[in-house]
């Protein structure tokens, strides 16, 4: 057995906040320990308690100024799109058609896919990411690939391969048949391997045919535990699109449950247009809706209507995250940057408690993963981000003015930091991202 442990200044959520000022919604440990043995959390505690009773010469990595939080959780973005981020000067139908459509057929190299996969993986855990849901490109090596680089990682990653057999390119086309047949290998090999886990990812309505939709209901019935990710009501020229190919269907959401596509491991990224009938079907199926505030703004797409979301009763499930290449950052304090923003357009807020419990606890919830990641606590796995709120001039210029205000501290973070504020990130209770020094891209 191979003990580590992390000291520092511990944040872990116990319950989604009711907003600023909640503090019963969190554990704070000014100066605690977390012990991890084999890749888990074994105790966690005051410094003073725990270090009494860890064994001669164990290691314990000390962050006596930092925060140590559980590894962000990313909810939806796509690799094949790591050379489409910061694309100029388009919408959503006209963006995929002139730049990520372009990009994503290089995916079908496995050798490049490999090298981007290293890449992208590393990216992420130098923005503190531990776990995504994460699309490919239609072809099933990107997936593979990507795996394979998460499995030799250690991380807990939710992806697959996209499934679109209808306007695109042809280059990026598969058919009803191949895409289930591909899907199904896919995720037969995948799921439930280690900590990787699949998600059957039709694009979205406009790229496939009916029968395509039918295959992947088909797949969400025969494995009822995998994920299903895909995108809705982002843009309104697509909504009309799906409108006119769909002419049967009552709105978009009901063409994604025609085919069985809705239930609480079903990701919908965006719904920033959904009407009241889809509002209450998603959450009376207990389906996820992604909160992606970069991407929806770089691409002009609008506003999350994240409040009137979650104050339903019942209320819609909601995630948060960066939709690159969409989105214009890898960074989840970024991402929460923008939310704050995005909340702001509409006449209200996003705390700083609940914005870091939603890329923590309340993605993993989101996830379904709330027993395995997203907080602190004995028996969840060690995957870690250790973050510096002084990271640079203006961020440590501005915590002078703080006297040791947590909620603060936590907004300025989001407000002013990215992956400079990330000082170390840990898969596992190993670490794999270190600030200083020169930054390995390939880490382990
Ligand atoms: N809708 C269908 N495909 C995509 C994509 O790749 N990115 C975004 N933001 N929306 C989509
Ligand atoms: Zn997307």
């Amino acid at each position: 057995m191979t003990i580590t442990a992390l000291r520092g200044r511990l944040l872990s959520f116990l319950a989604a906040p009711e907003g600023a000022g909640d503090a019963a919604s969190y554990r704070y440990t000014s100066d605690g320990v977390v012990v991890v043995e084999d890749g888990r959390i074994a105790r966690v505690g005051p410094a003073a308690e725990i270090l009494p009773t860890l064994p001669a010469g164990a290691a314990v990595d000390h962050y006596p100024d930092d925060l140590i939080l559980p590894g962000f959780i990313d909810a939806h973005l796509h690799f094949p799109q790591t050379q489409v981020i910061a694309s100029y000067g388009a919408q959503l139908l006209d963006w995929l058609q002139k730049y990520t459509f372009v990009a994503e057929q290089r995916y079908g190299d496995p050798e490049f896919a490999e090298r981007q996969a290293k890449w992208f993986l590393a990216e992420l855990l130098a923005n503190g990411t531990t776990t995504a849901a994460v699309y490919g490109s239609v072809h099933p090596g990107s997936a593979e690939a990507f795996f394979a680089e998460s499995e030799r990682l250690g991380t807990a990653m939710i992806a697959g391969k996209v499934m679109m057999d209808r306007h695109a390119p042809p280059a990026l086309l598969d058919t009803a048949q191949s895409s289930y047949d591909d899907s199904k290998r896919l995720l037969q090999r995948w799921h439930g391997r280690g900590r990787q886990c699949y998600a059957l990812t039709p694009r979205f309505a406009i790229t496939s045919t009916e029968a395509q939709l039918e295959a992947a209901g088909a797949l969400a019935r025969e494995f009822p535990d995998a994920y299903v990710q895909t995108h809705i009501a982002e843009n309104r020229k697509e909504i009309e699109a799906v409108r006119e190919l769909f002419p049967d269907s009552r709105d978009y959401l009901d063409v994604y449950d025609k085919y069985g596509l809705l239930g609480p491991k079903t990701l919908f990224g965006h719904c920033i247009h959904l009407e009241e009938r889809e509002r209450q079907r998603m959450a009376e199926t207990g389906s996820v809706a992604v909160f992606c505030p970069t991407s929806n703004l770089f691409i002009g797409s609008g506003l999350f209507p994240m409040r009137e979301l979650a104050r339903r009763d019942p209320p819609v499930r909601i995630a948060a995250a960066t939709d690159v290449g969409g989105g214009t950052s890898y960074s989840m304090l970024r991402t929460l940057g923008e939310g704050y923003k995005v909340q702001q357009l509409q006449g209200t807020n996003l705390s700083a408690l609940e914005a870091f419990h939603l890329v923590t606890a309340g993605n993993a919830e989101a996830l379904g993963l709330q027993d395995e990641i997203g907080s602190i606590a004995p028996g969840r796995y060690a995957d870690l981000v250790v973050l510096d709120a002084r990271a640079t001039a203006a961020m440590a210029h501005r915590m002078e003015a703080v006297a040791g205000d947590l909620e603060e501290e936590l907004f300025i973070l989001m407000t002013l930091g990215d992956d400079r504020s990330v000082k170390a990130t840990y898969v596992q209770g190993r670490r794999m991202h270190e600030r200083e020094g020169t930054r390995s891209r390939s880490p382990a």
